[in-house]
């Protein structure tokens, strides 16, 4: 039997899919990439802004004719947007047999027998506390891994669905943090991204305390780890302890992902953001001060309600004085249940595309800037395999995440290797091996 997965969104969510796939192995399913001959159809979703929601309603209406020519295929939404949506997809898709949501992964063998054995649909997405089994996934490459370390998010930012769908804060207890990853360090892992939606947040809420600077410690001293990677940082409880450790770490990528969401004073306190632009900027000096050659990318929202055009410009301010290497920009999507959803928004849609668009144009160049300073010198990057850009052309990796495309072949993938960059673009990097 075969199974095809289809994963939207998030590194969370790509780790909550091997974690999927895990368990249809365990239930006699090897996976495909044909989704035609597949037996049972997952796929994980996002919902985290509308873009997302209407991308799965496509797709699943072009999923109908596949079911209406084989009855017999299962098919599965999985994901953040079945935790928000599932009677929705229940009423618009009823050829749709099974729901399950972000804290239910576990149920998913039990929920494909019960849809086996019965004429109706299958769905759990109440939450049903911690997954135990975590760790236990299919991964994707054999010598990198997602290691999620925190779940869910307290933070109720205004504008987020994501507490909502994936409940509260979690954290998995560090002991079980450090054997995983030595047991994956012992079948060939050289890099690790420790995942979470506010990584910072780690240990509160623990038996045993710990914190994030503490966990990136005791990850670092595990031998043979060449890489190790986090992601997502909260500027508000970012401390400097931990710009110390990646200081005094080799192999902590110098690459901190800090999403800013907005430059202005009025639209973070209305994000409920809990932190200012000044404090944000005093973070940017401290870590420009301690690793200079650190990379630094961030995320911002345009368009939040009650955000004006002076509001907009301190963005864009904020964006050319520190000039991230690379900027992930969003329009603000409203979504149900928030308390941004609620807020009066009076700008009208057309006027903050044109706001988004001078932000792109500002960070592109700011991007490209960042990459043309690597011309000329050499780094590590870690192969992960053929470009899109077609045979021979190997994609690798550098510490700070940005891919390098170089002549090569697949004996190099997995490998760290030493690239001298010849050529930047905007995105991505040209190099050669020297
Ligand atoms: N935990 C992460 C963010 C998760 S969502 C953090 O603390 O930043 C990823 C990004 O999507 C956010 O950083 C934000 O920039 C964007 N985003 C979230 N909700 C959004 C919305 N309603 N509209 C537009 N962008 C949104
Ligand atoms: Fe969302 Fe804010 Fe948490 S952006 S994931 S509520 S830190």
């Amino acid at each position: 039997m075969k199974a095809y997965i289809e994963t939207y969104g998030c590194q969370m969510n790509e780790s909550d899919s091997e974690r999927i796939l895990y368990l249809l192995e365990e239930a006699g399913y090897k996976e495909t990439h044909d989704i035609e001959g597949a037996d049972i159809i997952v796929i994980n979703t996002c919902t985290v802004r509308e873009k997302a929601k209407n991308k799965l309603y496509g797709h699943l209406g072009n999923l109908k004719s596949l079911k209406s020519k084989n009855k017999n295929v299962l098919i599965c939404v999985a994901g953040c947007a079945s935790q928000d949506l599932k009677d929705r997809i229940i009423k618009d898709f009823p050829f749709v047999d099974i729901v399950f949501g972000t804290h239910n992964i576990n149920e998913l063998p039990e929920l494909i027998k019960k849809r086996i054995s019965s004429s109706k649909s299958a769905c759990s997405v109440k939450d049903n506390g911690f997954d135990p089994d975590i760790f236990k996934v299919k991964r994707r490459q054999d010598f990198k891994a997602y290691v999620p370390i925190i779940v869910g998010c307290d933070n109720y930012c205004s504008f987020c669905i994501v507490p909502r769908v994936r409940g509260r804060e979690r954290s998995v207890e560090q002991k079980k943090i450090i054997k995983y990853i030595r047991e994956l360090v012992e079948q060939g892992v050289i890099e690790v991204t420790l995942l979470g939606q506010n990584v910072n947040s780690y240990g509160k809420n623990l038996e045993k305390p710990s914190n994030f600077p503490i966990l990136l410690e005791k990850v670092s001293d595990i031998g043979g780890l060449k890489r190790i990677r986090f992601m997502t940082s909260n500027p508000k409880d970012f401390s400097e302890d931990i710009v110390r450790v990646i200081k005094n770490r080799d192999n902590i990528a110098k690459h901190i992902h800090l999403p800013v969401q907005s430059g202005s004073n009025k639209v973070l306190k209305d994000m409920n953001r809990k932190y200012t632009r000044e404090g944000y900027l005093k973070i940017i000096d401290n870590i420009r001060t301690e690793i200079p050659d650190c990379f630094i990318t961030t995320d911002i929202i345009v368009g939040f309600p009650g955000e004006e055009r002076k509001d907009f410009l301190e963005t864009l301010e904020l964006v050319k004085k520190v000039r991230f290497g690379r900027a992930f920009t969003f329009i603000y999507s409203p979504r149900s249940g928030t308390r941004a959803a609620k807020m009066k928004d009076c700008i009208p849609v057309e006027e903050k595309k044109k706001w988004f668009n001078e932000l792109v144009e500002v960070q592109n160049e700011n991007s490209y800037e960042a990459n043309k300073k690597f011309i000329g010198k050499k780094f590590e990057v870690l192969v992960e395999g053929y470009s899109a850009k077609g045979n021979l052309i190997v994609e690798g990796r550098m510490e700070n995440n940005t891919i390098v495309n170089f002549k090569g072949s697949s004996t190099l993938i997995g490998k760290m290797i030493t690239i001298e960059i010849t050529e930047a673009k905007a995105f991505y990097l040209i190099g050669k091996r020297p």
